[in-house]
């Protein structure tokens, strides 16, 4: 009884999952191509976080000190990627009270910690690529994967051909590749003692039907 108990909870919490990932993918998904381990992809990915996103959006279950491990670099180079007068101890949330954001925008930004990991790359890549102009919004943009979103399109500049500086594709990867980080930041230490793990049990493995031939050979 208890295991179809069980079974059902984990069911609904699996639908009601797939129902919120439904809802944010009415078209379909671009497919993302970033790397986590390209460190200069983070750290540009930071940089145009910091500059672009952090005013409305925080990661409150970052601190920038893990912020520059995650990133690989020094503590001490933090110093452009902070807001003036906080620590490096400080959880990154900045942005403007919810209360106010809400009155703004009629929604609250939200915290993006986890965005990665509760909707997927993919659709952030997609979401981030997927601004139109739309002179019916109060901001003038719409996107093609959150109908009638209340985030005004911030990379905009990035949007426009023949501009300077890298195109939308390229900053969109570096921000998703950041943001893919924070929801996980040892991630890249998990794949690494994963391979270690496989190894030594590979290993193991040859050791031990060694060891059982050996210890056989003279019963047969
Ligand atoms: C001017 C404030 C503002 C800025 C700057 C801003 N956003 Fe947003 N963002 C919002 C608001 C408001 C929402 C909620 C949108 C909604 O639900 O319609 C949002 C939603 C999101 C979402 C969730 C989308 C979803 O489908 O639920 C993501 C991801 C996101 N923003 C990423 C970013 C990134 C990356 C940047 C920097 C390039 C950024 N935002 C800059 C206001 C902002």
């Amino acid at each position: 009884m208890i295991i179809i108990k069980r079974f059902l909870c984990i069911l609904i919490v699996t639908m009601t999952g797939l129902n919120a990932y439904a809802q944010h993918s009415a078209s379909e998904l671009h497919i993302y191509h970033g790397n986590i381990r390209d460190l200069e992809s983070l750290q540009r990915g930071a940089s145009y976080f910091m500059n672009m996103c952090a005013g409305c959006h925080d990661l409150q279950y970052m601190r920038y000190s893990q912020m520059a491990d995650a990133i690989g670099i020094e503590e001490y180079h933090l110093g452009s990627l902070m807001p003036p007068g906080s620590s490096m101890l400080n959880p990154m949330s900045n942005s403007m009270e919810d209360v106010d954001a809400a009155r703004w925008f009629g929604v609250a930004p939200p915290d993006l910690s986890l965005v990665s990991r509760s909707l997927g790359n993919d659709y952030l890549y997609s979401f981030l690529t997927g601004f139109y102009a739309d002179s019916n919004r109060p901001n003038g943009a719409n996107n093609h994967y959150l109908e009638n979103t209340s985030m005004p399109n911030v990379l905009w500049q990035y949007y426009e051909d023949g501009s300077e500086g890298p195109s939308i594709e390229v900053v969109a990867t570096d921000l998703v590749n950041f943001l893919d980080i924070v929801g996980e930041p040892i991630q890249v230490y998990r794949q690494d003692l994963g391979v270690k793990v496989i190894g030594f049990l590979l290993l193991f493995l040859f050791i031990a039907y060694a060891l059982k031939k050996e210890i056989w050979r003279e019963v047969k």
